[in-house]
């Protein structure tokens, strides 16, 4: 018997022996008393009641859970341990949206392998994670928790996410069981506020927001997180289609699906289900497995199998789920954890993963004249202000539960520190908070700036401002922040500035006004070094945005890979509503597809970045350039670095469909290398692609390829390339 059947044959003789109201129990996962053992838990545990409990972080007290769940109940079934370890336990890493902007697997597989260990040397066994909804709107707050708005680039930096909690064993000591959350479709929440109501045609379901979470299932990811959100009618909590017929019978995915917090209860609210009898119906009957917070399983899916509403089958096969998990964590075998197999958290080889991607994951949006990087003798001359410089809490972003704000490195104290100590460095934080509407401390900003030579600005957005339930209407940078820039920039003096912030901004107000713009998200413990190492040139930024930048919220969405429509905007066509005050003629207003209060294109485009070189890219190679379905195309460029220091540069694969039995995106990402190059120094870049990669959803959701005609690029973004051309011959 290999394991897996062996695994199967121990759940079939474990629920053999259970009652009703012990499997029930396997499918409640219930909240802790936080670091206490109530009598009423200690009794339901012992009665066998609970199959998980979420939150709990002692080491002693789980480990005292997990002895009462082995020794003292009658079946001696062990717990599930759940926390959100979402970019870090105690080592914090960049938010996610930041991770995704290295476009480095390889790091983000570390960063959430070092994730795992620390979380599991307490005993948590399972996190909430990675969060792989597609993110189109920067209003929803949760877009810091995303991998940004493609689906390949979300696929594959989640499917390395799920490799690092996950390990190559789950039942090893220091992995985790990964969540692909939330399924599906909630980054669609209308208007980008959180839990909302999404409208995602099936089409649309399947090529853009399904993807990530099929490639989750691909890489073996041990549980599924249903969303909050209503879709197309039905709470994806209820929602078999997505449930049982996508995830279940397409897919065959035979992890765990668990429920959102409290979300089976709030199919009531969501005016699905009448009560809790009722709600409890929906979600089993739909397939979620395990219910998160509330109750309503426990309390009633005995009575529906009772009435012979739900089958003894049907709630053996969610049970079967939840002890598939703990088997393959190997719960079983050892519920316990013993302290001595783990390394010590926030150690300095944990420290330094999280400053590499720290250093990765950081933008450079802009870079007049050269004006970054600093020399380490302008250091003296500087002003460094701002509320962000120095404020070890809010540069760790959301969903830092665990995260330990004593270990963070702020930009202030790296930049003191490259003074080798010298505390001559000038500082003023001039806003308490970034949302600060008074002009308090603005005349010490602009005095210190006046006795300074360039000004060093850090702003953006504190923690509490994205993240679940966090969502802005107006995503300029809050505050008085756009008044600061303004005042400082009327100084004349070289304006560098460093934001923090957990969604893309909407900068047009101030773009003009900045010398350079480096976008840092939150970078988590060592936002400081990396910040301060990339200001000095001891590293080059070589991150690429996740995500496109709006130039004011009206745009929302706008994202690149977009779809043609019958009247694209083009330069020929755009004309701005001043320009037309001023006499132009009115030969396109309104005759293509665009805003004319603000041009039709984002500020900062989905896959760009900036760097302290330049890369060229020449001869771009298409062979063959027909190919039939089944084979595969390559795709060459040669890409130097022109400039004068060694650098990264992410190279992109983008391919356009020209015609489909459903219109196709004017973009769509197919591959992405990063490489190093020396001033000088050149290589060739090669992708292959297969004509299954070019597959889509058609108007009958069948999964095609069709022949005809593509466009390919190779570049350094979305907006940019060398095109070539290729056909797949029937
Ligand atoms: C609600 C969030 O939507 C989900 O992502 C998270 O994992 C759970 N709460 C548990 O904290």
């Amino acid at each position: 018997m290999n394991r897996s059947q062996h695994i199967e044959s121990k759940i079939r003789e474990l629920i053999d022996h259970m009652s009703i109201d012990e499997k029930v129990g396997q499918l409640t996962l219930i909240t802790s008393a936080e670091g206490q053992i109530p009598d009423s838990l200690r009794e339901d545990i012992i009665a066998g009641r609970i199959g998980g409990i979420l939150n709990e972080t002692q080491r002693e007290v789980i480990h005292e859970l997990q002895r009462i769940a082995t020794e003292e109940s009658r079946l001696g079934i062990p717990l599930l341990v759940g926390r959100d370890v979402i970019h870090g336990f105690k080592t914090i890493f960049p938010i996610p949206l930041g991770q995704a902007a290295t476009w480095n697997p390889t790091l983000i597989e570390q960063a959430a392998r070092i994730s795992a260990q620390e979380a599991a040397s307490t005993g948590i066994n399972w996190t909430f994670a990675p969060m792989m909804d597609i993110a189109r709107d920067p209003r929803w707050g949760r877009i810091a928790e995303s991998l940004g708005e493609d689906p390949y680039l979300t696929g594959v930096l989640a499917a390395a996410m799920i490799r690092g909690f996950q390990g190559t064993d789950l039942s090893a000591p220091d992995s985790i069981a990964a969540c692909a959350k939330h399924f599906a479709g909630y980054g669609a929440s209308e208007s980008g506020r959180d839990y909302n109501t999404t409208n995602i045609p099936e089409n649309e379901l399947r090529n853009v927001y399904l993807p990530p979470f099929k490639a989750a299932v691909n890489a073996g990811v041990a549980s599924v997180m249903t969303s909050f959100s209503d879709i197309d009618g039905v709470p994806a909590t209820a929602n078999e289609k997505l449930l049982r017929h996508i995830l279940r019978d397409e897919w065959q995915y035979d992890g765990l699906v668990v429920s959102d917090w409290d979300a089976i209860y709030q199919l009531i609210e969501h005016g699905l289900c009448a009560n809790s009898k009722e709600a409890a119906y929906e979600a089993a009957n739909a397939g979620v497995d395990m219910e998160m917070f509330s109750q309503t399983y426990r309390e009633h899916l005995p009575e529906w199998v009772a009435e012979g509403k739900l089958s003894m089958a049907q709630i053996d096969a969610l049970v079967a789920n939840v002890l598939r998990m703990k088997f393959r964590l190997g719960l079983f075998d050892q519920p316990y954890t013993r302290a001595e197999d783990f390394p010590p958290v926030a150690n300095a080889s944990f420290r330094q993963a999280a400053y590499q991607t720290a250093l990765e994951s950081i933008v450079l949006l802009k870079n007049e004249n050269h004006v970054l990087p600093l020399s380490k003798t302008e250091l003296p001359t500087l002003a460094v202000m701002g509320p962000l410089a120095d404020d070890g809490y809010e540069q760790l972003g959301t969903w830092i539960f665990d995260g330990d704000t004593a270990l963070s490195q702020t930009p202030l104290q790296a930049l003191r520190a490259a003074m080798n100590g010298e505390n001559s460095l000038r500082y003023a934080r001039v806003m308490e908070t970034t949302r600060q509407n008074t002009r308090e401390g603005f005349a010490g900003a602009i005095q210190l700036a006046k006795q300074s030579e360039k000004i060093l600005l850090f702003l953006g957005e504190e923690s509490i401002l994205s993240g679940e339930a966090h969502c802005r209407a107006d995503i300029r940078l809050p505050g008085n922040q756009e008044e600061l820039i303004h005042e400082l920039a009327k100084l004349g003096k070289p304006l560098i500035v460093v934001i923090m912030a957990g969604r893309p901004l909407a900068l047009q107000n101030v773009i003009d006004k900045i010398d350079a713009l480096l976008m840092a998200w939150h970078p988590g413990t060592m936002a400081g070094t990396a910040i301060a190492d990339l200001l000095l040139g001891n590293a080059a930024p070589s991150g690429k945005l996740p995500v496109t930048f709006p130039r004011v919220t009206g745009q929302i969405p706008i994202y690149y890979n977009q779809k043609n429509t019958g009247r694209p905007a083009t330069p020929e066509t755009y004309i701005h509503i001043d320009e037309i005050e001023r006499g132009a003629p009115q030969v396109s207003l309104g005759n293509t597809s665009y805003h004319f209060d603000v041009h039709y294109t984002p500020l900062f485009p989905f896959g760009f970045g900036l760097s302290y070189t330049q890369f060229e890219y020449r001869h771009l190679q298409v062979n063959p350039s027909e190919i039939k379905l089944g084979e595969s195309i390559t795709i060459r460029a040669n890409i130097r670095n022109t400039g004068e220091r060694e650098a990264a540069e992410i190279v992109q694969l983008y391919v356009r469909d020209l015609v489909g039995n459903v219109t196709r995106p004017v973009k769509e990402l197919k591959g992405f290398q990063k490489i190093r190059l020396q001033p000088g120094e050149q290589t060739t870049v090669t992708f292959n692609l297969s004509t299954d990669e070019l597959a889509f959803y058609n108007r009958n959701m069948v999964r095609v390829t069709e022949p005809g005609d593509f466009h390919v690029w190779i570049g350094s973004s979305s907006a940019t390339g060398l095109r070539g051309e290729f056909a797949i011959i029937p």
